[in-house]
């Protein structure tokens, strides 16, 4: 799903509303898609500084990727990035069997008819997707992503003012996607949702028998356990993110936000919820078989078992590391392990169009 695309490189780069990703993977072999973990790193960024996915603070995200380069010792320049919540429509539809070049060509002219923004104020991105070419109905399924130019400009103009290039930009819910299937291939044959929770969005993607066919962007997350915390205890900002995070402030006992934080996952369950009916009404699946969770907010303490009870299913913490290797002495382990759920889109991104 390239939005704008122009070069073959391997830096996922993945600007959150509190933290910037990077992940730097080398292909190991042609055409086989295995990866080495050459570099990555996290800035934290303040919450004022992206808010609602536009950059209110540009200097401080390119100070942010500046460092994260610099700091990380990242030898590509060139990265590819991906963009989420609200300005970014994701429609499923069915054209015409035709080759990928008249596709190239009538995709602008078909996207007008899907998209409810002005065509010229869009970046449009596109993908046939695979196995679903039926030669009996001469139809094909493509995914078709807009976003406006405004919110892939504000992106592409920070990180090239930070010095490095764009080579493309992604939709965070598929960069989740390609994720999934570069580490878990051995659950192809399943219904699987994706569910990463980050500080302002959450990407939903369900996934069956290896092809994703539903996606949905929501604008809550862990910022809003945070706040709870802070407007609930009066504390600041940074206190209650601690307190959130189950480390003790001044004597307050992380205990004693437990009721707090449950109110608001109730909240994060409501609205999953309301996704799966919504799936499930479009088709005839009624349940799932597994749910990945990522993103930072999946450590939120309980969460995983609450889904789990919740929706009857196994839930799984999303290691975006699985299937990639690394060096042990560069990399330890257990750190990968334990941040791996914030690093998913910077993977996924980083595995694009090598
Ligand atoms: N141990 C933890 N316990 C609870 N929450 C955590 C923990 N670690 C990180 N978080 C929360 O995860 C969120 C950050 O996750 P992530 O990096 O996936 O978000 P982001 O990509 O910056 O945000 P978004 O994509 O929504 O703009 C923050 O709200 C942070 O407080
Ligand atoms: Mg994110």
């Amino acid at each position: 799903m390239a939005l704008f695309a122009k070069a073959k490189q391997c830096v996922g780069l993945d600007i959150g509303s509190s933290a910037i990703k990077l992940v730097e993977l080398k292909p190991m072999t042609k055409g086989d898609k295995k990866f080495q973990l050459l570099g990555m790193g996290i800035e934290q960024i303040s919450p004022e500084v992206i808010v609602d996915g536009t950059v209110m603070d540009a200097v401080s995200v390119i100070d942010a990727i500046e460092r994260i380069f610099r700091e990380n010792k990242i030898k590509g320049d060139t990265t590819s990035t991906g963009v989420s919540g609200n300005p970014v429509i994701i429609r499923k539809i069915s054209l015409p069997l035709m080759s990928p070049e008249e596709l190239a060509e009538s995709i602008q002219w078909e996207a007008e008819q899907y998209i409810p923004f002005d065509i010229d104020e869009v970046n449009i991105g596109y993908e046939i997707l695979h196995g679903t070419q039926n030669t009996d109905h001469g139809t094909m399924d493509v995914i078709l992503a807009a976003v406006k130019k405004e919110k892939v400009n504000d992106y592409v103009s920070v990180i090239k003012q930070a010095g490095k290039n764009v080579g493309i930009v992604d939709v965070d819910a598929f960069a989740l996607y390609n994720c999934f299937e570069l580490n878990y291939p051995e659950e192809r044959s399943k219904t699987i949702a994706l569910v990463n929770i980050g500080a302002n969005v959450m990407n939903i993607n369900i996934v069956e028998n290896g092809i994703s066919v539903f996606w949905r962007d929501s604008t809550i997350g862990g910022s809003q356990y945070t706040e709870a915390v802070q407007k609930e205890m009066n504390l600041s900002y940074q206190q209650s993110e601690n307190l959130k995070k189950g480390i003790e402030i001044d004597g307050i006992s992380s205990d004693k936000v437990i009721p707090i934080i449950n109110s608001v996952s109730e909240t994060f369950l409501a609205e999953i919820q309301r996704t799966f009916e919504f799936y499930q009404s479009q088709t005839n699946k009624d349940h799932m078989d597994k749910v990945f969770l990522s993103g930072g907010s999946s450590r939120v303490p309980g969460l995983d078992q609450q889904v789990s009870e919740r929706f009857g299913t196994p839930v799984e913490i999303f290691n975006p590391f699985k299937a990639v290797s690394f060096n042990p002495k560069e990399f330890d382990p257990d750190f990968l392990l334990d941040i791996g759920p914030t690093m998913v889109i910077a993977v996924g991104l980083a595995t694009r169009e090598v």
